[in-house]
């Protein structure tokens, strides 16, 4: 039986909604863009944005910046991260992350992955004793969270300080406490692939009075940081002001009216990001060639995106699945790959850090395929996807 090629787009996002729309046309009229550019007395759409952010998250302070990538350094300069110091950090995640720490002049201490996709916590231990390292950027990859309890356990007994990526988690939770809201300072991200969408953006939040000051001051606010949405008080800045460099990273009004609008849905657009993650996982959990990645039993984890693992496959199979996914419209990405391709890449291809042995994780990545699921896509369209990729993945079991 022939099955009908998918065409809708794996990057394209929902429109924004009106009230997004109203925002963004007050600001372009205003000609105000700038977040310190503001009227006597009038708060800018970024303060707002971060107080906004902020409550939704349930941290005490949010400083908006221009990605999730300045988030990172900044969070990680903030934390006390000088040049030459150990950070230790997932081997399975994006460019980002090494990046952000190679911008500090740091170097990574890569952690091995287990079969859930998450950081090895024993490997953590062993590499958090070895290296002397006193911080963890914990990237939430692709949305697998770890057993935060067990995290913090390593962290407390290695006096490890800890900077969640949740580029991949706004939304998600562990023991209904919200990603991100676990360790020392966490750094989301807004560009238009993530839970929301301002093309770039990001959040840095912390309960730590004295990391957001210092972090504000890092963003580029000059001596304007009281006027903020979700920052501490004054006599947080008393020194950091003096000490801490500028290095212009601010959020503009026009992104931050943008975002507004698009906190209030993101509890509910979680709820529709599952129903499709589900429908996927239920078509994949047929074929017996695939594995999936399983959740720790108190996560709610957001499905934006869909990975699953061919363990027995090889090479030229994986090439194979690709392409016949391909020419029936879907488009499957591969952390197996020799060459990075788009966004991805794993890490053999970051050869500006010194080259780490990774076993495990190399084991998992050589079959692991990876999915982006726009909320454009409807529950229906999932069920065509999760038909297809079974008919690819087995081409001669399906009728
Ligand atoms: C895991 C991860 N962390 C951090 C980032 C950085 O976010 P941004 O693109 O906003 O700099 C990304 C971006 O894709 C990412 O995938």
């Amino acid at each position: 039986m022939s099955i009908k090629k998918f065409t809708g787009s794996f990057v394209q996002q929902e429109p924004l909604p009106a009230k997004a729309h109203e925002r963004v046309q007050s600001v372009l009229a205003s000609a105000r863009f700038h977040r310190y550019g503001t009227q006597h007395g009038e708060q800018s759409e970024a303060a707002e944005l971060e107080t906004a952010f902020a409550d939704w998250q349930g941290a005490a302070f949010c400083l908006a910046v221009t990605s999730g990538g300045q988030a990172l350094q900044i969070a990680l300069r903030a934390v006390g991260v000088v040049p030459g110091d150990k950070v230790l950090t997932n081997a399975f995640t994006l460019a980002p992350v090494p990046g952000a720490i190679a911008a500090v002049g740091a170097t990574s201490v890569l952690v091995e992955t287990t079969e859930s996709l998450t950081i090895d916590l024993e490997d953590l231990d062993q590499k958090a004793a070895a290296s002397g390292a006193k911080v963890l950027l914990l990237s939430h990859m692709r949305g697998h969270i770890a057993d935060m309890g067990r995290v913090m356990a390593v962290c407390r007994d290695r006096g490890l300080m800890l900077v969640e990526d949740c580029a991949h988690t706004m939304g998600a939770t562990f023991s209904g406490v919200r990603s991100g809201n676990h360790g020392n300072v966490a750094c989301f991200s807004t560009q238009t692939y993530k839970h929301i969408n301002s093309g770039e953006g990001g959040f840095l939040t912390t309960d730590d009075a004295g990391i957001a000051a210092r972090a504000t001051m890092m963003s580029g606010s000059y001596m304007n940081y009281m006027r903020h949405g979700a920052g501490p008080d004054a006599q947080s800045y008393e020194i950091v002001r003096y000490e801490t460099p500028n290095m212009s990273a601010r959020m503009d009004n026009l992104r931050a009216a943008i975002l507004i609008a698009q906190i209030g849905p993101l509890d509910t657009n979680v709820r529709r990001w599952n129903q499709r993650h589900a429908v996927l996982a239920k078509a994949l959990a047929e074929i017996s060639a695939v594995t999936l990645p399983a959740n720790h039993q108190n996560v709610l984890r957001v499905g934006s995106s869909f990975q699953f693992r061919l363990p027995d496959a090889n090479e030229d199979t994986c090439h194979a699945v690709i392409a016949r996914a391909a020419e029936l419209g879907v488009e499957l990405k591969w952390f197996g790959a020799s060459e990075p391709v788009g966004f991805t890449s794993n890490h053999k291809s970051w050869r500006y850090q010194d080259a780490q042995t990774m076993p495990a994780t190399d084991r998992i990545l050589s079959t692991l395929f990876d999915m982006r699921v726009p909320l454009t896509f409807s529950v229906e369209d999932c069920e065509h996807i999760g038909l297809i990729l079974q008919r690819v993945i087995e081409p001669d079991a399906t009728p």
